[in-house]
């Protein structure tokens, strides 16, 4: 007899984003004719830069020449594309990370997941409230947790609430944990971390031993210069913390998928014999087995990020979504919303309107104005109450959206 991994079934309902499609699509086939903007999932809107879409057509044309044509790359992705993301992203902001540290693959999203691989179930493992849910469902379905309680949160798991009242910062656990996720800017809230709150983690992580995964995917709506892009820029984090990266929202390649992991040589953890061992052999072991690598098109699409003109349009795009995240913030600040994030930061995260619970509001909203967003609490149960908006669209969607909500929703 076939069985399954049982904890499939701990999942509360469906993935964030699949449910809100489903119910988006419910309401636009009883409606057809609606015009319904989506603020809803993270997902760029506006096309590739130039530069890269350059770069991938003559990767397109090295492929029909035997000469230059590529097969299996390396899995860990290929030297010249390493080489330009250590120098840019780590040296330049004098960061000691070495292209060997880096490990190209095809989103942030799968090796937040995937890394779970090279850690046991032993771990104590702590995740924001609200956090983005892939952290959460990922470890439930490697079983490192136990079952839900009615407010979605897992057994075992340690949750550190953010709130206004702590300006979406978490503090630090009273108990040891051995793994932690941290988010900056942060998926969903938008808050941001400085350099001193980094290095209190840094501290505490290296102080017990543990190891903390840092989700740097939103790094390129940082224009603050006093806030750190890599946590790497802090003391002693390259012995502690591993960080994940992506092509996705600086320089659009949500569908053409280009991200990279940062496993240093320095980082190590414990084998049960108490001897240690280091991460990136682990980890480049995990991708040689079960990765081939991304596409030399698409890799060659993401080196041109680096390139003057690369680096020239993805800064115009950057900023061309942050200048939305400004249209959204001062909207409904002048319609009397709750506004937080929204600046070094592609999200608004928002107080529901007469205190309506996030999936209430979530309706109201595509009911009577036709704007989807995202609802707080499908980031977890410390997200009730609250709503996301993603600045990820057109200027006209952008402003058609808010003149909308604030129609329906002045206070
Ligand atoms: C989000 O909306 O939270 C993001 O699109 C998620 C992701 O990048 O996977």
């Amino acid at each position: 007899m076939t069985t399954i991994n049982e904890n499939y079934l701990k999942l509360k309902a469906g993935y964030l984003f699949p449910e809100i499609a489903r119910r988006v699509k419910n309401f636009s086939e009883a409606n057809p004719n609606t015009n319904i903007i989506k603020l809803g999932i993270g997902d760029v809107t506006e096309p590739l830069p130039e530069a890269c879409r350059t770069a991938m057509i003559k990767a397109v044309e090295d492929m029909g020449d035997r000469a230059t044509f590529q097969g299996y790359g390396p899995e860990q992705g290929y030297g010249w594309l390493r080489e330009k993301i250590a120098a840019n992203d780590f040296q330049a902001r004098n960061c000691d990370i070495d292209a060997s540290e880096i490990f190209v693959s095809d989103g942030a999203k799968c090796d937040t997941g995937n890394i779970l691989d090279i850690f046991s179930r032993d771990n104590k493992i702590a995740v924001t409230d609200p956090v983005y849910p892939v952290y959460v469902d990922t470890n439930v379905m490697a079983g490192h947790t136990g079952k839900a309680n009615d407010k979605g949160e897992y057994d075992g798991l340690v949750y550190l609430p953010i709130s206004a009242e702590n300006n979406f910062i978490a503090d630090i656990p009273s108990q040891k944990v051995d793994l932690i996720y941290l988010c900056f800017p942060n998926n969903p809230t938008g808050a941001t971390a400085t350099k001193d709150y980094l290095k209190i983690w840094v501290d505490y992580a290296k102080a017990r031993g543990s190891i903390i995964f840092f989700d740097a995917a939103y790094e390129a709506f940082i224009t603050d210069d006093s806030l750190p892009h890599s946590i790497y820029e802090i003391e002693g984090a390259k012995d502690c913390a591993i960080e994940f990266r992506s092509f996705s929202k600086n320089a659009g390649f949500t569908g053409t998928r280009c991200a990279f992991t940062v496993v240093p040589k320095t980082l190590t953890a414990k084998v049960s014999d108490e001897s240690d061992i280091e991460l990136w052999k682990l980890w480049s072991r995990r991708q040689c087995t079960k990765f081939n690598g991304v596409s030399y098109i698409v890799q060659r699409g993401a080196e041109a990020v680096y390139s003057d003109t690369g680096k020239a349009q993805v800064k115009k795009l950057v900023s061309f979504y942050l200048e939305n995240a400004q249209i959204i913030c001062n909207q409904l600040k002048r319609a009397k919303f709750k506004v937080y994030g929204g600046v070094n930061s592609p999200y608004i995260w928002l107080k529901t309107p007469y205190n309506l619970s996030s999936w209430d509001f979530f309706d109201k909203l595509l009911q009577t104005a036709h704007v989807v967003g995202t609802p707080g609490s499908g980031f977890g149960a410390a997200g009730e109450g609250y709503f996301r908006i993603s600045a990820f669209n057109s200027r006209k969607n952008i402003e058609e959206a808010m003149k909308r909500i604030t129609t329906q929703f002045s206070m």
